[in-house]
């Protein structure tokens, strides 16, 4: 398996941190893992985990094709931005502090540059202050050379005293500066070799970029755990961090691994590995996105239109894996045959935020039809706690990104220990999807906003696909359960189209009463108790209204004393299994003054006596409240955060692929 990395390799690899592999007692195929984690927590780097990168080498005009990509690419990341490009044999720099608008103002004279070379990057600063100075590029002490960067380099502290000892100046805090000085440092005439020599003395993390003025037909790239593909057009090469930067050029891809460095030019390039030079054979893939995709196509913000593509991401999900007559369903993709699915004795489910919510629903679902213990964690949680697992533990990562450092960090680990690893994963060819054992791939099409809805409603859609896989395989769910329950999901896409316009209609005159609030709780029980997290997560990153979600049982174990008419509770009460349950835990809030928000089943009145506000849906199977209960829980957060004037699509602080820990 590419990736699966010993132990010992690993603690090598980020030398702050120790690990020990030792035999556990529990079983003859268990192992254990152990960390200790040492000074992890001093790490010199001062520069960018999760920014985008940008790069073009070919004949068109470089400039919009950069500002292009660096606006397909904001979403990673949007404290500063900077481009450059080399023209008359000189490289021309420009750089801004703030969002990308900023960069296009300071360029806008020189969009038309005749200019066919040129390299850009978005940031999202780990350390160090989103200032123009931090921007990147990054300069060596001639200008000549310039560097951009997504990663981290760890010894970057021990190399700039060296440079600054061998006389080199420093302009910025970024540890990517030491990148631009190193390479300057190696470099004679040939600029593959100095990169690749720079390279063998980097620890940490990189995705670049590397323009030097004195071989301006040459564009070098290079990987290390930080995502990088490559584009390949008719007399042009591309590089970016995501595929959606490449989109309106080219669906011609090559993923990058690590340790990988590529030479770019004019309608040619080379792909090599950094150590040993040797040339590499890499696949070219296309990809099934096109541009539209990754625009607003009329909607104010991405997430809107996200949240309206949800039905069509749902059945691009289920599509090609149920068989219409019996309703059985199909994964072959998950690379696991019947004996080996029979033989799970658990499954431990990591994921990191939205993709977490979606984990914790999928325990509920999986320990009931296919009758599998489930452990569910946080995969920043998972990677650092001692973990039993083995050859018997199915192991399945979820996220849209397929780059999430601690999740992937996650399956890394697992994969040591023996477990075999299924990932759940939005985008094709990502790092989690070429190291796992097996792929689902959730078929949602690009999600741009930086709050995940549609990832979110494709993955319950995969999970629920899965279990009933597993509940089929196993004999542990009769087939026409399955059938019905099958049925069922499709059934839900078509629900949610119908019901969304009016939802939104409703939701955006009720929250008139709730958009200036400070704090908001979110409760459900069951298979909602996940929705009410992810409700609270949504409103809190979009609209920055401090938001909790809770089972509903848990209120009197303490945040009830939180209730009165400044903390508005929105509650999901359909007509499930534990309605009588949740609707005692409303009467409990509405007996404090509680303001009350009621998400139930149409037809029940018992709810509108309880509050003037009421959202009714209609009824569906109960295991799939989880998908059409989001849509609301979502729609409240947008509408709440676009009435307040937020930045719905790229709220502060945040960016959409956490690729550091
Ligand atoms: O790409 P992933 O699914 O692994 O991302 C995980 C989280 O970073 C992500 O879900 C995040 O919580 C979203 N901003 C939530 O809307």
């Amino acid at each position: 398996m590419p990736g699966k990395k010993d132990a010992s390799s690993s603690a090598c690899r980020w030398g702050k941190r120790s690990i020990r592999v030792w035999e556990k007692g529990d079983g003859p195929d268990y192992r254990s893992i152990f960390f200790d984690i040492q000074l992890d927590t001093q790490r010199e780097g001062r520069s960018c985990g999760m920014c985008g990168i940008v790069g073009y080498i070919g004949t068109r005009k470089v400039v919009p094709i950069l500002i292009e990509g660096l606006r397909r690419l904001e979403y990673r990341g949007y404290d500063s931005a900077g481009l450059v490009y080399e023209h008359g044999g000189r490289l021309v720099k420009y750089r801004a502090a703030g969002k990308l608008s900023n960069l296009e103002a300071e360029v806008d004279e020189n969009i038309g540059v005749a200019s066919h070379t040129g390299i850009g990057h978005t940031r999202w600063a780990t350390h160090g202050a989103p200032t123009r100075d931090n921007a990147h590029p990054h300069s060596d002490c001639t200008g000549e050379l310039v560097v951009v960067h997504n990663g981290i380099i760890e010894n970057y502290g021990r190399l700039k005293k060296e440079l600054e000892a061998k006389g080199h100046r420093f302009a910025s805090q970024t540890d990517t500066e030491v990148l631009a000085h190193l390479i300057e440092e190696y470099l004679d005439d040939d600029l593959v070799t100095a990169v690749r020599e720079a390279l063998a003395r980097v620890e940490g993390s990189y995705a670049l970029g590397v323009l030097w003025a004195g071989d301006p037909d040459t564009l070098v790239a290079a990987r290390n755990h930080s995502p990088l593909v490559m584009g390949v057009g008719e007399d042009a090469c591309f590089i970016a961090s995501d595929v959606p930067a490449l989109l309106p050029y080219t669906r011609q891809v090559i993923f990058l691994d690590d340790r990988e460095l590529a030479v770019l030019s004019r309608g040619s390039y080379t792909v090599m590995d950094v150590d040993d030079g040797a040339v590499l054979d890499k696949e070219v893939r296309t990809i099934d996105w096109n541009a539209a995709m990754a625009e607003k196509g009329g909607f104010k913000h991405f997430m809107l239109k996200e949240i309206y593509e949800q039905p069509q991401a749902i059945l691009n999900t289920v599509s090609g894996r149920i068989v219409p007559d019996t309703g059985a369903v199909e994964l072959p993709e998950i690379g696991l045959d019947d004996d080996a699915i029979r033989s799970i004795r658990r499954i431990a489910l990591v994921a990191c935020g939205t993709s977490w919510h979606a984990a914790l629903v999928a325990k509920y679902w999986i320990e009931k039809w296919a009758g599998i213990p489930v452990e569910v964690d946080i995969a920043s949680e998972f990677r650092y706690r001692r973990l039993l697992l083995g050859p018997d533990v199915l192991t399945i990562s979820i996220s849209q990104s397929g780059e999430t450092a601690d999740t992937l960090a996650g399956i890394r680990l697992a994969a040591e220990l023996g477990s075999r690893v299924v990932t759940i994963c939005n985008v094709v060819g990502s790092t989690m999807t070429r190291e796992a054992d097996g792929v689902i791939y959730t078929h949602a099409g690009p999600e741009i906003g930086v709050a995940s809805t549609k990832a979110f409603t494709s993955q319950l859609a995969a999970l629920f696909l899965l279990t009933l896989y597993l509940g089929q395989v196993r004999g542990t769910m009769d087939p026409a359960t399955g059938k019905a329950l099958a049925t069922g999901l499709v059934g839900v896409a078509t629900v949610i189209e119908e019901e969304l316009p009016r939802m939104q209609e409703q939701i955006r005159v009720l929250i008139e009463d709730y958009y200036d609030a400070r704090d908001f709780l979110f409760v459900g029980r069951g298979l909602n108790f996940p929705i009410a997290l992810e409700g609270a997560l949504k409103l809190k990153e979009i609209s920055y209204i401090h938001a909790e979600g809770y089972a509903a049982g848990e209120l009197k174990h303490g945040p009830i004393a939180l209730i009165d008419r400044d903390m508005p509770v929105l509650a999901l009460v359909p007509r499930d299994s534990v309605y009588q349950k949740t609707v005692s835990n409303v009467e409990e809030i509405k007996a404090r003054q509680g303001r009350l928000v009621l998400i139930g089943t149409a037809g029940d009145e018992h709810l509108a006596r309880l509050t003037d506000d009421v959202l009714y849906l209609p009824p569906v199977h109960e295991e799939l409240n989880p998908l059409l209960y989001t849509i609301p829980a979502q729609l409240l957060s947008y509408e709440i955060a676009n009435r307040r004037g937020c930045d719905v699509d790229q709220p502060r602080n945040l960016a959409k692929s956490v690729t550091v820990e």
